[in-house]
């Protein structure tokens, strides 16, 4: 095989995060004792293809962790590689280009833009690409993906006019648009009942499996972990165990 194929599509060296008490971000002072540590030293490898769950208990610093996998966010130490290319050494303009090139990614808080219909949303991350590959026909894409997670008869209407859990599958369909090669998703069945939440996790695994999407999930579900190739388990900011 080709030494480029086989490796890893994020390697995550000595990540930590700590912030003051009063939540300003600070460096990696571990002698600092106003510091915070959120997250303390997280070491990870993931290949293409493979699903990862992060569980934990409240406030074991899962969103952070994953806010920082998906360069939303700059640690105190510590390195992301994804795909090869050193995150947190690009700019900030780099970064966002890198993101929308490669990640997907669904909030816990979903952050839909209110002023645009779940269509509009979903159309919106295939749209700022179109600038530079044009010609893809970003309304198809959307309205197929839409259908996908069973919201065809809901296109049209605001965030605020969709309930919790079709705000969540807009947000999975608008992290999915741009067919990205990882998909990080905060609680992606949180909000959704127990029937919708199976079809949420069929279709992530589907595209898991077509697109050799790497999937690494936050959740407390247990049945979305299990699913998972493997489970990071993070207590008080550190590794617990990674199976
Ligand atoms: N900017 C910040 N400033 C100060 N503390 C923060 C900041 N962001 C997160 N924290 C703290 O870090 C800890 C981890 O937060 P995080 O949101 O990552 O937890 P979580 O594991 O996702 O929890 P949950 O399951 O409730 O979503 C919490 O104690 C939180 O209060
Ligand atoms: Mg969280």
């Amino acid at each position: 095989m080709n030494e480029s194929l086989k490796q890893p599509v994020l390697l995550v060296e000595g990540l930590s995060k700590a912030v003051s008490r009063v939540g300003d971000s600070v460096g990696d002072n571990t002698g600092d004792e106003n510091a915070l540590h959120i997250l303390d030293d997280i070491g990870l490898s993931i290949q293409r293809g493979e699903s990862l769950a992060i569980v934990g208990p409240s406030g074991a610093g899962k969103s952070t962790l994953l806010g920082l996998l998906a360069g939303l966010d700059v640690p105190s130490a510590g390195k992301v590689i994804l795909d090869g290319e050193d995150m947190f050494s690009l700019s900030e303009d780099d970064r966002a280009a890198l993101r929308g090139e490669k990640i997907g990614f669904v909030f816990q808080s979903f952050q839909l833009l209110p002023s645009f219909t779940a269509l509009e949303n979903v159309m919106l991350p295939l749209e700022l690409q179109e600038r530079a590959e044009p010609g893809r026909d970003a309304r198809r894409a959307a309205e197929q993906l839409l259908g996908q997670v069973g919201l065809t008869a809901r296109m049209h209407h605001y965030p605020s006019q969709l309930s919790g859990g079709e705000q969540q599958r807009v947000a999975i369909a608008r992290a999915f648009v741009t067919q990205p090669a990882l998909l990080f998703a905060d609680e992606p069945t949180g909000n959704l009942d127990a029937r919708t939440s199976q079809q949420v996790i069929d279709f992530m695994f589907a595209l898991n499996h077509e697109r050799d999407t790497t999937l690494v999930l936050v959740t407390h579900d247990h049945q979305l972990a299990a699913r998972c190739e493997r489970v990071l388990t993070l207590q008080d900011g550190r590794v617990q165990t990674l199976q």
